[in-house]
Parts: C-alpha cells; sequence; structure tokens
C-alpha cells in the first residue's frame, strides 16, 4: 500500500510550512491549499512556488468556500489542519467547524489531524483566562470531528521550543529578559519542550500508522523534558529570578 495523500491546511504558517516539508521528505504525495485570500502576500505566495517546485500539489481554495473545500479534500486520503491557534499572535480554531463539514460531506478522509500541537485540551479544564480560548475552543472542534465520525489523531505536542525556551517560559515574551524571570512554582516544575520541526516529523509519522487512529498522541522525548530554574534547566544561566504566581494572570491551582 502506498503512502498516503496529505493536505496540509494552513501550510505557509508556523508549524504548517514544517508539516509541509516533513510530509514531502517522508515521501507522502503532499497537497498544500492554496487561499485565495492570501492575494498578494508576496511571502506566502513564494512559499507555496516553493512547496511547489519541491513536489506538491497546490489546491486552490477558501474556508468561505464551502464547495472548493470539499473539491480539495475529495482529492486526498489525509488531512492535517494548522490553522492559527494562539490567542495572543491569531486565533481562528473554530473556523475547522468548515473544514469538519466538508470533510463529512466529502466522505473518503481516512484521516484528520486538526490544529492542536500543543498541550491536550482534554486535560486543561483547569485553564486560566486569558489563554484558555485555545483549549476551549480545541475542544469544539474536537467534539464535532467525533460526532460527524471522522478518524482523527490528536497530537499532543506540549511546548513548542520556540515559543518557550527563548524567553524562558515568559508568557509573552520569545527572546529572554536581561533583567529577571517569573519561575512557575518553586522553578523545579517540569515542562516539555519540543522542536516544531521534530513536531512536524513526529505527526508525518503518525499519518499512516494504526495505532494512532482515534486517539491522541503525546510527543514527549525524555531528554525534552525540562524544569525552569536550576543548572541544566530552561532559565539556568539566569542572573535574577522572582517566584511571582501573578504573572499567570492568577493563582496556579495546586
Ligand atoms: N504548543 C505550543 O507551544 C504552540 C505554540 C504555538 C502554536 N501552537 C498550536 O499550533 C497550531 C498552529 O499554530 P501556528 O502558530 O503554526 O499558526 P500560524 O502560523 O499563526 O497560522 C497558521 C495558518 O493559519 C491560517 N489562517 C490564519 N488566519 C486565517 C483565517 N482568517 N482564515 C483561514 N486561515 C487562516 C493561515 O493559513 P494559510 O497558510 O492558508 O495562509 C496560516 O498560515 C495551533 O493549533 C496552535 O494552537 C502550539
Amino acid at each position: 500500500m502506498g503512502k498516503s495523500k496529505v493536505l496540509v491546511v494552513g501550510g505557509t504558517g508556523y508549524l504548517g510550512k514544517r508539516i509541509v516539508r516533513a510530509s514531502l521528505a517522508n515521501g507522502h504525495p503532499t497537497y498544500v491549499l492554496h487561499r485565495r485570500e492570501i492575494g498578494v502576500d508576496i511571502e506566502k505566495v513564494q512559499m507555496l512556488l516553493s512547496f511547489k517546485d519541491q513536489g506538491a500539489r497546490l489546491l486552490e481554495g477558501s474556508f468561505s468556500d464551502h464547495r472548493s473545500l470539499v473539491d480539495a479534500v475529495s482529492q486526498v486520503d489525509v488531512v492535517v489542519c494548522t490553522i492559527s491557534g494562539v490567542h495572543i499572535r491569531s486565533h481562528q480554531i473554530l473556523l475547522q467547524l468548515k473544514l469538519v463539514e466538508a470533510i463529512k460531506q466529502a466522505g473518503n478522509i481516512k484521516r484528520f489531524l486538526p490544529s492542536e500541537f500543543g498541550t491536550d485540551p482534554a486535560r486543561m479544564g483547569h485553564a486560566l483566562e486569558p489563554g484558555r480560548v485555545t483549549f476551549d475552543d480545541k475542544m469544539v472542534v474536537r467534539k464535532a470531528i467525533e460526532e460527524a465520525n471522522i478518524p482523527f489523531t490528536y497530537v499532543s505536542a506540549n511546548c513548542f521550543a520556540g515559543y518557550f525556551v527563548g524567553g524562558l517560559c515568559q508568557p509573552g515574551h520569545i527572546v529572554p529578559s536581561r533583567e529577571s524571570v517569573c519561575l512557575h512554582g518553586d522553578g523545579n516544575v517540569k515542562g516539555i519542550y519540543v522542536d516544531e520541526d521534530d513536531i512536524a516529523t513526529y505527526t508525518i509519522k503518525m499519518v499512516d500508522d494504526p495505532r494512532t487512529l482515534n486517539k491522541t498522541v503525546y510527543i514527549r522525548p525524555p531528554e525534552n523534558i525540562l524544569a525552569e530554574g536550576g543548572g541544566g534547566g530552561v532559565g539556568g544561566s539566569h542572573r535574577e529570578t522572582a517566584c511571582q504566581d501573578e504573572c499567570l494572570g492568577g493563582r496556579i491551582p495546586v
């Protein structure tokens, strides 16, 4: 049996472009949704053309044109969606309900991997505002997928290294402060930080793996489990630290 045809929706995004590259590198016939709305966004257009040069097929479509989404998903076996979902940047998770409708109507999709790639939202009922919208919306999408009986894999990638490690885990900061950092808890709380290219590779390895069908898959290599404070941790060499739970916008549930 050949490798599944993979359509990436959101393929010019931060994670999406890595998924496209991983899909091509792993020999999947790779399709990328080319949204009309990108218009003259020259960087996106050039990225799409470079994917085409590397063997990807571009499928035109739009979230505001149901028929175009149905036509696009009808041409592939697997859909990986990487639409934006960071409340301080861009957040369009619920747009995926339109994609779910299209997949349901097309009826041919063997696996849908919705835009997740973070902490498992099913375990985040206690999450604080303002970030919890991401978990809540991802749960809404999960419910729609499961009600439509669409085969799925949910990828829980924990923390993107680029978002968390560079800024020493300070929400909203991707470069380190020179003065102080807030440690979460006592600094020994562990987090899982994963390189985004690795997330893309693991994700593509899942699409044809029967063990991941209708499952949540956690990406947590043992070497990637780090504490923020102390030797060898994420913030190990910092000059000054402060332990303040208010930097999370509320009390930390214990
Ligand atoms: N675990 C973590 O630490 C972490 C960190 C960041 C993100 N994430 C998760 O990773 C996933 C992808 O996030 P990302 O940062 O890679 O996203 P992103 O780069 O901000 O955006 C990805 C794509 O979303 C599409 N998009 C944005 N606005 C749209 C709109 N109005 N209509 C249609 N499409 C739209 C665009 O697709 P086109 O390519 O078609 O233009 C864009 O390239 C999300 O689920 C997010 O929650 C996790």
